[in-house]
């Protein structure tokens, strides 16, 4: 099933005066089917946080529509179905842990005999039993991470939308963080992520798109998107340079990466075959031929960088 559905969204913040408006999103179209830890990628600016906020209905789209469950986000009932942890997101202080869980099944109207087992439930999940009757005030930005998921999950919805969960946490409070998800994932939910990290990103989603100044530049799973079709290491026995000719090496754009180990560029796979021919006749004994991959970031830049420029 399609949890999300966006259709040609487009949401500009106007101003008084013209110069000033900022368009968000533009056409954003996006579908994102249930069970999914799926990532929101973009630079800061890129409307990250205006999708999610369009989708909870705390700010409304120019243009366009969005379903949440199959139906108008306009129908503020399937909010019951939906946690959400914002960007920078502030407690009251003087409340603990513990307290704070509470504050919060209260206004999401959580109301069960059982809320004091739920809450510790919660509280094991991300492992802060430990800190339940401790002031908020006196967290780690970690802590106070690990308590906003526990918020976020208290009325055991169906999607969780979580706005630059681990912005700000040290390396160890992160992974804490992305252990948690998976243990989140686990229990069957939704995980709509927003992050401009995009090595923790590649660890836990399962799709990912891509938005730059409003618009989707790509969509896919990390797998696809940094999956280079076009670059292949080819590993065989006699495999040396001296075997190609200057013009073959230019255009094949051959690189030696190893002992018996090469790296090619070719344009298709009409060309790549061309290219194994080439080895064959040369009795070189192919081992193996595999498809080169780009970390996301790697990828996240090439594409912000290939958007910028189609602009100018
Ligand atoms: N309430 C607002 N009024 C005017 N402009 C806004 C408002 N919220 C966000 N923006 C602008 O919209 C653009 C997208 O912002 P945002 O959705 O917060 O991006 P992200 O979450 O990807 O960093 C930015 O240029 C930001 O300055
Ligand atoms: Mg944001």
């Amino acid at each position: 099933m399609n949890i999300i559905e966006t259709d040609n969204i487009t949401k500009i913040y106007s101003s008084l005066s013209k110069s000033k408006s900022v368009t968000a999103l533009r056409d954003f179209s996006l579908t994102v089917e249930s069970g999914l830890v799926y990532g929101l990628l973009g630079p800061n600016g890129a409307g990250k946080t205006t999708l999610v906020k369009i989708l909870l209905g705390i700010t409304f789209p120019t243009l366009g529509n969005a379903k949440l469950f199959g139906e108008d986000i306009s129908n503020y009932k399937l909010r019951k179905k939906v946690g959400y942890l914002p960007e920078n997101h502030r407690f009251p202080n003087y409340l603990t842990g513990g307290e704070v869980l509470s504050y919060f099944a209260k206004l999401s109207c959580y109301d069960s005999p059982n809320l004091e087992r739920r809450i510790d439930e919660l509280l094991e999940l991300v492992k802060m039993t430990r800190w339940k009757k401790t002031k908020v005030k006196n967290y780690s930005k970690g802590m106070m991470q690990r308590i906003g998921l526990a918020q976020s999950m208290i009325n055991d919805p169906e999607i969780i939308f979580l706005d630059e969960p681990t912005d700000g946490v040290d390396p160890i409070g992160r992974k804490e963080i992305r252990d948690i998800l998976l243990d989140m994932k686990n229990q069957g939910k939704t995980i709509f992520l927003n992050s401009h990290l995009l090595s923790e990103v590649e660890l836990i989603t399962d799709r990912v798109a891509i938005l730059n100044e409003g618009k989707l530049i790509r969509e896919g799973t990390v797998e696809d998107i940094t999956t280079q079709k076009e670059e292949f290491k080819i590993s065989a026995d006699g495999l040396s340079l001296s075997i190609f000719s200057e013009e073959e090496t230019s255009k094949f754009k051959v690189r030696k990466i190893d002992e018996n180990k090469i790296n090619v560029r070719v344009e298709n796979l009409e060309e790549l075959n061309m290219f194994i021919d080439l080895l064959r006749n040369r009795s070189v004994k192919i081992r193996s031929v595999e498809p080169q991959k780009s970390t996301l970031e790697e990828m996240f830049i090439s594409l912000i960088h290939e958007s910028e420029n189609k602009k100018s």
